[in-house]
């Protein structure tokens, strides 16, 4: 997909189709919400004229027989009169302008992408109101929406059923100068966004331990500021690395604790991405059984690593100055045979913490507690750890929202102010520590699970006994937006590639 900018006005434009992005009209004075009433859109000076002489009346006729009102999501479209010089027009709505911000620029390019491969346009161009924000902003997001719409996985399909027609999108009325860098850095972020979305769409069988490792490794070689480990069986053995091996070891495929360190320049911060790796979680001897366990969408337990790993492939080509980053994944799957870990096992951290398995499937926060020990002794100033660690944060957030724990309150803000930039969706939930009494073991430190009530909670807890109480810790569960069986806005079905966005901002601002 090619975008370019231009100062061109829509008047100006030929090509295939045009979208243009209008506001909401204000709604009609009234203090009682339930008699409120949208006028239809009001056309500006600009658009009745582009209208009246480009479109043919397209455009008022739209608004007129639609009643559209440029409400937020909403959308007319039409063809135009075969003398004209433009095929197809579509009014998209930008809502509200007092609540518009980036994302709202993403999904409304997204739908006109959507839209115009649907009309089998080759060339859109795209017409934004003017708007008292920073191109580079809008640009970017304009661009990221573009690309993110676009992209279509068909990796695993023998035939092409819906081509791409879109070659070109156009942003119209804007400054190149400030917009073509935005665009370059929209593509470099997708590039990170896409790679997560096909790391999680692929299935096991093809995407296992050993592929996260190759993808650090070709990761690492993009850029001259990454070094890359990749511990083996025997090296996590010598670290005492036993939550993390216990749940390794009925898998046939070896496990990898992957270490991929980005520094440029003298680091004034230090942060370490912890990322859940399993590339197949069956449930262990507690199989995942019944409609509802969900086994078969279990190829996506390595969302959190592939956030990270999308991440560390944008700050590759991003190369921010002055930081420090570590990003870890202890991979590996939860599998079933001879020698797997029993319910009510005994395992032993490397930070010397016994562990009752009562439940083989709570098997993430087992591999993350000897991530986060190894990533607390790397001395960062903090830890993010992303999981799609429980289905009980699904139910009490829904599929698009991840829940965010932590210890400190100003990394818990500042990872919501990358999210919020990011358009991610997440929403701070408590530690309740007394919710730890859940957890306790007769014979170990403690169990991995608690009770069906406040279960990603407790997932949290067990997670805080493995990080420092000096180190600010954030932990975020992503087991519902990683992936969508629906497309919706800029995401297509499939994975998502939730969270590198917001990991690129927490690490670039
Ligand atoms: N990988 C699952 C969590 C999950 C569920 C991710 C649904 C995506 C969609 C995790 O390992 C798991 O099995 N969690 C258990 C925890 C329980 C045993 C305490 C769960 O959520 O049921
Ligand atoms: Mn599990
Ligand atoms: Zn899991």
């Amino acid at each position: 997909m090619h975008i370019l900018s231009s100062v061109t006005v829509p008047q100006a434009w030929r090509g295939d189709a045009l979208a243009i992005a209008v506001f909401a009209s204000p709604k009609a004075s009234s203090d009682r919400a339930e008699s409120q009433v949208t006028k239809s859109l009001e056309l500006s000076e600009s658009l009745k004229n582009l209208d009246v002489r480009i479109l043919g009346c397209t455009l008022s006729d739209l608004v007129t027989e639609s009643e559209f009102t440029g409400e937020i999501g909403s959308s007319v479209s039409g063809r135009v009169g075969v003398d004209y010089a433009i095929r197809k027009v579509i009014l998209i709505g930008l809502g509200d302008p007092a609540k518009a911000n980036a994302d709202t620029w993403r999904k409304a390019a997204a739908s006109a992408v959507k839209w115009a491969n649907k009309e089998k346009a080759k060339t859109l161009a795209l017409a934004f109101p003017a708007y008292n924000q920073d191109i580079s902003v809008t640009a970017q997001a304009i661009a990221e929406g573009i690309l993110l719409a676009a992209h279509q996985d068909k990796r695993f399909k023998s035939k092409n059923a819906n081509p791409q027609f879109l070659e070109q999108v156009e942003i119209l009325e804007t400054d190149p100068e400030l917009a073509d860098p935005a665009i370059a850095k929209a593509q470099q972020i997708v590039d990170g966004v896409i790679l997560a979305r096909e790391l999680v769409s692929a299935p096991a069988n093809i995407v296992t331990p050993i592929t996260l490792a190759d993808t650090a490794v070709a990761i690492a070689e993009e850029s001259k500021y990454f070094n890359v480990t990749i511990l083996e069986q025997a090296d996590c053995e010598a670290l005492n690395m036993g939550a993390f091996l216990g749940v390794a070891r009925a898998s046939d495929i070896a496990p990898k604790f992957i270490h991929l360190t980005y520094r440029n320049g003298t680091p004034k911060r230090k942060l370490a991405i912890v990322g859940k790796g399993l590339t197949f979680d069956s449930g262990g001897l507690n199989l995942k059984t019944g409609i509802g366990s969900s086994i078969e969408l279990m190829k996506t337990d390595m969302g959190g690593s592939a956030a990270a790993l999308g991440a560390a492939k944008v700050i590759a080509s991003l190369q921010p100055t002055d930081i420090e980053v570590h990003f870890i994944v202890a991979s590996c799957e939860n599998m079933v045979n001879g020698s797997a870990m029993r319910p009510g096992d005994i395992l032993t951290a490397s930070n010397g913490k016994t562990i009752e398995v009562n439940n083989t499937d709570a098997e993430g926060r087992l591999t993350l507690a000897d991530a986060l020990v190894y990533a607390d002794k790397l001395g960062v100033d903090a830890i993010v750890d992303l999981a799609t660690l429980t289905g009980a944060c699904v139910v009490a957030l829904g599929e698009d929202i991840g829940g965010m724990w932590s210890i400190d309150d100003d990394f818990a803000e500042a990872i919501a102010k990358a999210a919020k930039d990011a358009g991610e969706k997440l929403w701070r939930m408590p530690l309740e520590d007394p919710y730890f009494d859940q957890l306790k073991s007769v014979v170990a430190d403690f169990k991995n699970t608690g009770s069906r009530a406040g279960g990603a909670i407790t997932g949290a807890l067990f997670l805080k006994q493995f990080v420092e109480k000096t180190t600010a810790w954030a932990h975020l569960d992503v087991a519902g937006p990683v992936w969508t069986e629906r497309e919706s806005g800029y995401n297509n079905a499939g994975g998502t590639g939730f969270a590198v966005r917001t990991l690129v901002n927490l690490i670039i601002n």
